[in-house]
């Protein structure tokens, strides 16, 4: 198959990228390098550089021709979103509906595209998060990202294109970038690895031990999305673990694993941090055939080790 992968210089989809050429697929990346990295795209993968939003991308379709599209290419910042509501619609939602129109004009057979399970159920009472909880977005990027996927259930039903939505939890793993405000683990690792006590957010709410977030590996993210490749047509599916960690014991686990001794610092919650987020994935383990197979500890230790030997990224 011809997979083009839009995102794929990105953190996700570069892995995303890998598993495709490792499987034998051929894969072509759309990314405009907005705040992915050339270097983070397996060398066997066409490259363009593009906005989803250019209206060149109909070239990018027909020189290339794709059965598959997977769409991780996103203004993937909850601030940015806040900040500049319109960018993010531009590409989140503009730029979804360019590249689902090229999907339909040169016969896409199927769509894999990525949404948040952190952002489209917004506040919520109970936990873990199932699928069929409904959408409470509290940010333009969690509506946008709902916008998506309602744009898909169009293009779906009037083009016959199959399509797959995954709701990411919190991904963290090798090219995570640590120089954002998101991006725990990665900012961490940056920490420790400059001899530096980073900080962790907490809020009475949540008591001293931070937020609560669902941390999945990039490496079992990867797979969901090959597992979606020939299942799962017509659905939305939550990527998670359903393991509750807290910022402390993240740390607690991230610290014992590099070996680090200092105590962490603490500050105060974040406009628009969310208290809590847990999703519960037994949907695509019938769905996709897919369970994440990562333990934190695992994943901490591959990541650990990957910015010890990229401390300025790469591949
Ligand atoms: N990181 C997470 O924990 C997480 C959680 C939920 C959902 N997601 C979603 O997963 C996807 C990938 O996120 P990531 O963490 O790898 O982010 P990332 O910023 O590393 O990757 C996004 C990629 O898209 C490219 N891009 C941005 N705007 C573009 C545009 N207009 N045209 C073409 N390319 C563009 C960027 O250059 C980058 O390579 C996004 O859709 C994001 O919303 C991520």
């Amino acid at each position: 198959m011809k997979i083009l992968i839009t995102g794929g210089a990105g953190f996700i989809a570069s892995h995303v990228v890998d598993r495709t050429i490792q499987a034998g697929h051929e894969g072509v990346v759309v990314d405009d390098l907005s705040s992915g990295r050339r270097d983070h795209v397996h060398p066997d993968a066409g490259f363009y550089r593009i906005a989803i939003e250019d209206p060149g991308l109909r070239e990018v379709f027909e020189q290339e021709r794709p059965d598959v599209v997977n769409h991780h290419a996103a203004q993937a910042s909850v601030s940015v979103s806040v900040k500049d509501p319109m960018l993010d619609a531009r590409i989140n939602v503009l730029g979804s509906v360019n590249l689902f129109e090229q999907c339909a004009r040169f016969g896409v057979k199927k769509i894999i595209a990525i949404s948040s399970g952190g952002c489209v159920y917004g506040d919520v009472d109970t936990f873990p998060i199932s699928e069929q909880e409904s959408f409470k977005s509290t940010s333009p990027y969690g509506t946008s990202k709902i916008a998506m996927e309602y744009y898909l259930q169009y293009y779906r039903k009037h083009y016959g294109i199959g399509v797959t939505v995954l709701r990411y939890a919190n991904v963290y793993g090798p090219r995570q970038n640590p120089y954002g405000e998101a991006g725990v683990v990665a900012i961490f690792c940056k920490a420790i690895l400059e001899g530096r006590a980073p900080t962790i957010f907490a809020a009475q709410e949540v008591g001293d031990e931070g937020c609560v977030r669902d941390y999945v590996y990039v490496g079992d993210v990867a797979q969901a999305n090959f597992q979606a490749l020939e299942r799962g047509d017509g659905e939305a599916f939550n990527i998670g673990t359903g393991v509750a960690t807290t910022v402390e014991g993240l740390y607690r686990t991230l610290s014992g694993v590099a070996g680090f001794k200092q105590e962490p610092q603490y500050g105060s919650l974040r406009p628009g941090d969310i208290l809590k987020n847990l999703l519960i994935a037994t949907k695509a383990g019938t769905g996709l055939g897919w369970t994440p197979t990562t333990t934190l500890e695992k994943g901490l230790r591959e990541t650990f080790a990957y910015f010890q030997e990229h401390p300025e990224g790469g591949r």
